[in-house]
């Protein structure tokens, strides 16, 4: 079917009536709907379990099993956020949760939520203290309520009692936390005396510095967790898995040469280096080159702004 032609026969839900083709949607005051489960991007790369993602993990479970509060910091870019979402499952969360809302069986709730028994919150940049009020309560019942559901094919909050109060939820992680001004802060603290769940407060370099002078917040802070860059030789063998093998016949000289390059340059930093690998690939897809050479990374670091 040419690309322009539609089908005959549109899918509709039970708002629409016959001869309405909907353009209200196109021209309305309509917000973002977000109903359904995000776009899934197939063409993010897999996840890499680097160590310090697998300091974070202990650090995580320690923080949980504790009931503590956790400061993780570092800078943008290292992996603080992926690494959070991975160890909670929000990726998968994120797909399963909207189904809820549906009519159709809803899968099996993700296994690392089960794990985890982890909220993940993300303040929105102007988030006001309203929101914020509900965001944390709501995020964390969610995941309760989800375990409930696992554990007895139903969720009833008057007779399954130790899911209310988020009771069944034992972390919290809120990613962003820069973004918290005193109120916020102020407005954790006190969610976290009301329930018994532990809380990772996740952001930049400094944050640990302005939290010292909230002594209310400061004071609980149990552990303070420094998500650190990647090693050298780890960036090394996380580019290397993504760009062209070495050339046979010059002993892989150009690709040591070329790889060497590209952790001077990265140093340490993943999001840098998931952009200097896509450009390098595109360069020496564009040229027609089967193998890496310290040449197409110039090249690629000149097409960068190379900043974090
Ligand atoms: N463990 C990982 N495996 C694969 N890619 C990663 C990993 N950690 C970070 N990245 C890459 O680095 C980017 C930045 O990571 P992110 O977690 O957003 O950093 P931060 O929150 O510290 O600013 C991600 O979008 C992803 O491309
Ligand atoms: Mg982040």
């Amino acid at each position: 079917m040419p690309a322009n032609k539609r089908p005959q026969r549109h899918p509709r839900s039970v708002l629409f009536e016959e001869g309405d083709d909907g353009r209200r949607f196109l021209n309305g005051l309509w917000d973002e709907f977000n109903s359904s489960p995000p776009p899934y991007l197939a063409v993010r790369p897999r996840f890499v379990t680097t160590r310090e993602h697998r300091r974070f993990t202990e650090f995580a479970d320690t923080v949980r099993m504790n009931r503590y509060i956790g400061l993780c910091y570092g800078s943008p870019g290292v992996g603080k956020t992926l690494s959070a979402r991975h160890y909670a499952g929000t990726d998968e969360w994120e797909q399963w949760h909207p189904l809820s809302g549906g009519l159709e069986p809803l899968p099996p709730v993700p296994e690392p939520v089960l794990r985890s028994r982890t909220a993940f919150f993300t303040p929105t940049v102007s988030a006001t203290l309203k929101q914020i009020d509900q965001g944390l309560p709501r995020a964390c019942q969610h995941i309760s309520w989800a375990l409930d559901y696992a554990e007895h094919g139903h969720v009833d909050p008057y007779v399954h009692t130790e899911s209310q109060h988020c009771g069944r939820t034992e972390l919290l992680i809120i990613d962003e936390a820069d973004r918290l001004k005193t109120a916020g802060l102020e407005q954790v603290r006190d969610f976290y005396d009301r329930h018994s769940l532990g809380v990772i407060l996740i952001g930049m370099p400094g944050i640990e510095k302005r939290l010292a002078r909230y002594p209310q917040l400061y004071s609980r802070i149990g552990f303070a967790h420094e998500y650190r860059t990647l090693r050298k030789d780890e960036l090394a063998s996380v580019v290397a898995q993504r760009l062209p093998e070495p050339d046979p016949d010059d002993e892989g000289l150009a690709h040591t040469a070329a790889i060497a390059a590209i952790v001077r340059a990265t140093n340490g930093n993943f999001r840098l280096a998931d952009r200097l690998v896509t450009q390098i690939n595109r360069i020496l897809d564009i040229n027609n080159r089967r193998h890496l050479t310290p040449e197409a990374v110039d090249a690629a670091l000149e097409a960068l702004l190379v900043g974090h």
